[in-house]
Formats: C-alpha cells, sequence, structure tokens
C-alpha cells in the first residue's frame, strides 16, 4: 500500500433523499419529486479533495442514480485533482462502508421552505439508524464520521447510538458552517477578513436556537488582538441581529435558492474534516456538534450538542474554563432543551 494514502477511503452518501422518500414520503411529503441537488454535490467533490491528503473516494447512492453517479465521477477525473487518486462510485452499502477512515453523511430527508427540521425526524431517525448499523457493521473502529443531513445533530446521535461498537467520540455533525457564517458577519461589520476572526463559538443545535457566542472571539484588527465587542463597537448588534442572522441562516439560504446551502456547506465540511486530520492550532478553537456526556459546561448528557473544541491526534477536546454570563447561559440552555426534546422524539422512533 502507498505510505502516503493514509486516509484510505471517504463514503459521500449522495441523494439518499430518494430512496428514503419512498420509504417514508407518505407522512412527510405527499407528493415527493425526484430531485438530485447536483449543485451541492459536485460542490462537495470539488472542494474536498483540495483540502485533504491523498484519498479515494467512494461515492454511495441508490441504483437509479448510478448512471449520473457516472457523471460526477467523469468531472472529479477532469479535475486532474492532485490529492485523487480514485473515484469509486457504488449502490452497495458494503463496498461504500467497508473499511472506511471518513464517513461524510450528507442525505436526509431535506427540509422544505417553510419546513419545521423537527417534522422530519421520523424519517431520519430510520435513515441514520441504518447508516449507523451499516457503519458498524463494515467501517474501520476507527472511523471519524461527520453527520450534515438534518437535523444533523440528532442524525448523529441516532447514528452513533445505532453503531455500538464505534466509539461515540468519533461521531460529529457539522456546525463548522455556523461558526463560518458567524466569522465573516463580524468580519464583514469590521472590514477584516474573515480569517482574522477567532475563536467564535456556535453553542448548541444546528437550528435557530443555536447560540453563535461571539464573548471569546479575538478579532485581529491592524495586527493587534482586540475583542469583537471592541473591535465591532456596536454590542446592541452583537447581541441582536448578529445572532439571528447566523440562527436564520439556514432557512434564508433555502428561501432564496430554494434548496438548502451547498458550496458554504461544502467548504464547512471541508474545514471540519481537515481540522480532525491535521488538527487545531495551539490558543484556536472551532465549533462541532459532538456527544456532550461529560461536558464541563453543565450541558445535558447524551446530547451531540455544538461546543468549542481543538483537536490534536485527530481527537477532540472540549475547550474547558471559558466564562460563561447570564445572557450566554439562558441561550445555551435554550438550544440545550431543544436538543433534549429532539432526543427524546428520536429515541422514541427507534423501535419503530
Ligand atoms: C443550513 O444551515 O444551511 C442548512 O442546514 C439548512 C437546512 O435546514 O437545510
Amino acid at each position: 500500500m502507498s505510505h502516503h494514502i493514509q486516509l484510505k477511503s471517504v463514503c459521500l452518501t449522495i441523494s439518499r433523499k430518494r430512496q428514503y422518500m419512498s420509504l417514508t414520503a407518505d407522512e412527510i411529503i405527499p407528493k415527493p419529486k425526484p430531485y438530485y441537488d447536483s449543485y451541492a454535490s459536485h460542490m462537495l467533490m470539488f472542494t474536498f479533495p483540495y483540502l485533504f491528503q491523498p484519498l479515494v473516494l467512494l461515492l454511495l447512492d441508490i441504483t437509479p442514480m448510478l448512471p449520473v453517479l457516472e457523471g460526477v465521477v467523469m468531472e472529479l477525473q477532469d479535475c486532474a485533482l492532485p490529492l485523487l487518486r480514485e473515484v469509486i462510485p457504488t449502490d452497495k452499502v458494503d463496498v461504500a462502508f467497508k473499511d472506511l477512515d471518513a464517513a461524510i453523511l450528507v442525505g436526509s430527508m431535506p427540509r422544505r421552505e417553510g419546513m419545521e427540521r423537527k417534522d422530519l425526524l421520523k424519517a431520519n431517525v430510520a435513515i441514520f439508524k441504518s447508516q449507523g448499523e451499516a457503519l458498524d457493521k463494515y467501517a474501520k473502529k476507527t472511523v471519524k464520521v461527520l453527520v450534515v443531513g438534518n437535523p444533523a445533530n440528532t442524525n448523529c446521535l441516532i447514528a452513533a447510538k445505532s453503531a455500538p461498537s464505534i466509539p461515540k467520540e468519533n461521531f460529529s455533525c457539522l456546525t463548522r458552517l455556523d461558526h463560518n457564517r458567524a466569522c465573516f458577519q463580524v468580519a464583514l461589520r469590521c472590514g477584516i477578513s474573515a480569517n482574522s476572526v477567532k475563536n467564535m463559538i456556535i453553542w448548541g443545535n444546528h437550528s435557530s436556537t443555536q447560540y453563535p457566542d461571539i464573548h471569546h472571539c479575538k478579532v485581529n484588527v491592524q495586527g493587534k488582538d482586540v475583542t469583537a465587542f471592541d473591535a465591532v463597537k456596536d454590542d446592541a448588534w452583537l447581541k441582536g441581529e448578529f445572532i439571528s442572522t447566523v440562527q436564520q441562516r439556514g432557512a434564508a439560504v433555502i428561501k432564496a435558492r430554494k434548496l438548502s446551502s451547498a458550496m458554504s456547506a461544502a467548504k464547512a465540511i471541508c474545514d471540519h474534516m481537515r481540522d480532525i486530520w491535521t488538527g487545531t492550532t495551539e490558543g484556536e478553537f472551532f465549533s462541532m456538534g459532538v456527544y456532550s456526556t461529560g461536558n464541563p459546561y453543565g450541558v445535558p448528557e447524551d446530547l451531540i450538542y455544538s461546543f468549542p473544541v481543538s483537536i490534536k491526534d485527530k481527537t477532540w477536546k472540549i475547550v474547558d474554563g471559558l466564562a460563561i454570563n447570564d445572557f450566554s447561559r439562558a441561550k445555551m440552555d435554550a438550544t440545550a432543551a431543544e436538543l433534549v426534546e429532539e432526543r427524546d422524539t428520536a429515541v422514541s422512533f427507534l423501535g419503530v
């Protein structure tokens, strides 16, 4: 085996929406339209191999979509990406998940404009239970699983619960998209670049109850690190419109595009996976939805909750010792309460 291919395989589950719609469509969407968000999957695959080490991509889709997937494979080959060694399209879960190092689960029952995310919980429990079981059966026990499909936190929890032989710490859900959104909003306000905004935190659920917290944020203005409050100089905006803009951003994108975010989600996936593989810089942290049991912030156990994390040797650690004021506490508790409710509903569907 070539020594540089440490990440042997990556599985992207694309457009599983149709498969699962056929299982659960009656209750969820009376007349689902066949739908393939090629924009999302293309962007995902286009950006992903740029930011990683050499890898083999395994692309899992349902049988009727295999001809479409062939087109995606051709495009990927035609990009002549230096880090991409092989692309394997398949409709077989054992081929896709066998000895997997990293799984990116992007497929779920999608939310449409005006829909509440938790309305889709039951359908998604069925999806993520079966994906968890398949990972448990076929993937390496060291596999890192990133859940993107919504409701991402609870889907991730269900997948983790359905894969008892894989450590729960190997499962995470994407809140890096919210994190990036928050960084850019602050950067825009200050007229600086987004990478001058560090240590943003997204607490909780990847939903409109999430809490984008700027209290520990460092903003580099003209070579000097200052607090977000000092950089922005508008506390009312930071405690009001900034938070609601980030919380509502996913819905705003859906309203405008008539589809969920794609390009920005792909970029966030790259950021998230790259940080797992390469680690974070000393003193810096990012937001990730991770298993809450044993957390130092009094968040209820047995949730996938977004925390500030640092990463070393592919292992995340919740950043400890950050001061939490009453304003933050109330918002952290509100998003935790939503997750507890989602979890309890989802778990009640597990045996169904
Ligand atoms: C986003 O944040 O852009 C998406 O997760 C929104 C959604 O519900 O699909």
